[in-house]
């Protein structure tokens, strides 16, 4: 999916991803990771979420990182927020405001020396946004940015594999164990059904160790 694509769904609407309340498979499963209060969260990909605010609410600043202005303002906006904005480099714009620094602009695009703090990563519909054949890239820096020994709480989903559907994409369990090949995992379970366009889908979550 290109920056295209994702701009015009957040013009558009079209964000049927959104929850309007905190996941409650991060309410759930979060505590399992044991990650120190007063420690900061990555989120990538993040969108607007309210996963970002209930981690806030639990103690923690939030790192989050999303390719359109719009999604980036939008939060701050929904959470009466008044951000300061510092470009990083030319590709990035850093937003700023409370418990959370919001970095605009392509994941691809971020440095380990600003997740260099980070003591978790909270993957939802971030790693299942990817089609398959950018997922090994998506890992890649994600093991690059996330500081060895980090905690990854990750929501995964199977469901109906039809490539030219878009997002979120179907991902194999196994699969996941060879993109994260090194990753020591704690917990692994399979939750619930969940539908997406008008198809069952399972999710999955998965805890572990960078
Ligand atoms: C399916 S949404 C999930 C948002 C959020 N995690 C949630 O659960 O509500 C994926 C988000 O990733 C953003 N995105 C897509 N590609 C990106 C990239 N390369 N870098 C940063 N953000 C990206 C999109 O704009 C979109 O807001």
């Amino acid at each position: 999916m290109d920056r295209d694509f994702w701009v015009a769904r957040w013009r558009n609407g079209e964000t049927g991803w959104h929850l309007p309340h905190p996941n409650p498979l991060l309410v759930e499963h979060w505590p399992a990771l044991e990650v120190p209060k007063g420690t900061e969260v990555f989120v990538p990909l993040c969108g607007k979420s309210e996963d970002m605010v209930w981690l806030a609410q639990q103690g923690y600043r939030v790192l989050g990182n999303e390719l359109c202005e719009a999604a980036v303002a939008a939060f701050f906006a929904e959470q009466g927020l008044t951000p300061t904005r510092e470009a990083l480099g030319e590709a990035l714009v850093r937003w700023q405001a409370g418990p959370y620094t919001l970095i605009e602009g392509d994941f691809f695009q971020l440095s380990p020396a600003w997740t260099a703090q980070v003591s978790a990563v909270y993957d939802r519909a971030a790693l299942v946004a990817f089609p398959p054949a950018m997922r090994p890239r998506y890992a890649e820096q994600l093991q690059r940015l996330a500081p060895k020994g980090a905690g990854y709480l990750l929501i995964s989903l199977t469901g109906p594999v039809v490539p030219e559907m878009g997002p979120p994409f179907s991902v194999p369990e196994a699969e996941i164990g060879r993109l994260f090949a090194d990753m020591e995992w704690l917990l692994k379970q399979a939750v619930k059904q969940v539908e997406r366009k008008g198809q069952t889908w399972s999710e999955t979550v998965w805890a572990g160790v960078f």
